[in-house]
């Protein structure tokens, strides 16, 4: 007999693609993240980041600037940011920061995202940013990259090396960085208590097992994956830190799979995207946010009248979702500001598996590429 093996299946490692593979390893690379860094009972530990309480005061806003899924994980961050800290928090796309002629100055912390460290529309808004005087944090995957060689502090991201062209491992490691960046301000300028910071802190460090419990249990999501493979559209509602997940959720969808799908806040329906709502129309929805679950579920109950079908990833302490909606994926329970770690899991799964089904190049998805580094 021979035994047919090739480098790039040793590679997977067992998993049928990158993409899956990477998937799968993002306990282990929320645990690297997070180790050493957050630690209960002890302050936040960066050692890359040599921003005081003085500097801080001293800022009148952050801007965080990234592209592409790094842009999506700075919607998380402006909201935690701003919740830990109060300091204003803007989030622009890089290509857009650019030409916009924006407010830099000396008074100017900036915070670039990038998994590669390479793109060349963020590496622009950093050096742009330097040369007006403000301070640049870079968030990277990868050591000795231009962005991470040129910023003032950096933040790696420990997810190891992404291959997938469309990124998740490293997106859940952005979340984690801007988490952390966000309890060390807080720490600086005491606009939370140490007890209020710790049970952020010690609720982080209970992700990674689970996000595994989401991972070993893909059945649904595969069932629904079967379900939408051959749509055309497909819709993305969610409110709060929800709706940021919808955004990153329909991105991966539409990356992987090429079916058209958008994210919209869910007090926005009425105001136009409703009249796209049809009989047998997909909706997905991730509801994490309690304050505004009683909300999310009227908007629900308006697509579902509709004619829509709904798949909702929610706590299973939500009982009522079920009663609404066609398809309810379970998730662990946490913290609403932490929660879009989890929420986002099963919504990468879903992606991956209507590709998977569509029988498309999953890690290699038509005229993607992995770091786009040039305009
Ligand atoms: C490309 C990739 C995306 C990535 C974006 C930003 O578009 O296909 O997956 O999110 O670039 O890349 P960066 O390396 O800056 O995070």
């Amino acid at each position: 007999t021979t035994i047919t093996w090739n480098a790039e299946s040793a590679e997977k490692g067992g998993y049928a693609h990158f993409t899956l593979k990477e998937i799968y390893e993002q306990p282990k690379a929320l645990r690297d993240t997070m180790t050493s860094r957050i630690v209960p009972g002890q302050p936040i530990k960066l050692d890359d980041i040599h921003i005081t309480r003085e500097m801080l005061l001293h800022y009148s806003r952050i801007y965080i600037v990234a592209c592409g899924t790094a842009y999506n994980a700075g919607l998380i961050g402006k909201v935690a940011m701003e919740n830990l800290s109060r300091i204003p928090v803007e989030v622009d796309v890089a290509s857009e920061f650019r030409y916009r002629n924006p407010l830099i100055d000396n008074r100017t912390l900036v915070i670039t995202i990038s998994q590669s460290g390479e793109t060349a529309d963020t590496l622009a808004v950093l050096r742009d940013a330097q040369t007006k005087g403000a301070r640049v944090i870079a968030i990277t995957n990868v050591v000795g990259s231009s962005i991470s060689r040129e910023a003032d502090d950096v933040f790696y991201t420990w997810a190891g090396p992404e291959i997938g062209v469309a990124s998740t491992k490293a997106y859940l490691t952005m979340l984690v960085a801007l988490y952390a960046i966000g309890i060390h301000f807080a720490e600086l300028l005491d606009t939370k208590t140490a007890e209020e910071l710790d049970a952020i802190k010690k609720e982080l460090l209970t992700l990674p097992e689970k996000v595994a419990e989401i991972l070993a249990h893909v059945e649904k999501v595969k069932d629904f994956a079967q379900r939408i493979h051959g749509e055309k559209d497909v819709f993305f509602l969610g409110r709060g830190l929800d709706y940021q997940i919808a955004v990153e959720a329909s991105l991966k969808l539409k990356e992987l799979s090429y079916i058209h799908s958008e994210a919209y806040a869910g007090g926005e329906l009425k105001h136009g995207s409703i009249a796209l709502i049809e009989d047998g129309i997909s909706v997905i929805a991730p509801i994490t946010q309690r304050d505004l679950t009683e909300k999310m579920q009227s908007n629900i109950k308006e697509v579902v009248s509709r004619g829509a079908k709904v798949m909702a990833v929610t706590y299973a302490e939500n009982e009522d979702v079920a009663k609404y909606a066609d398809e309810v994926i379970y998730i662990p329970s946490t913290l609403d500001l932490i929660a879009p770690i989890l929420a986002v899991v099963p919504l990468q799964l879903l992606a991956y598996y209507v590709a998977l089904y569509k029988g498309l190049d999953v890690d290699k998805p038509r005229n993607l590429a992995k770091s786009v580094t040039v305009e």
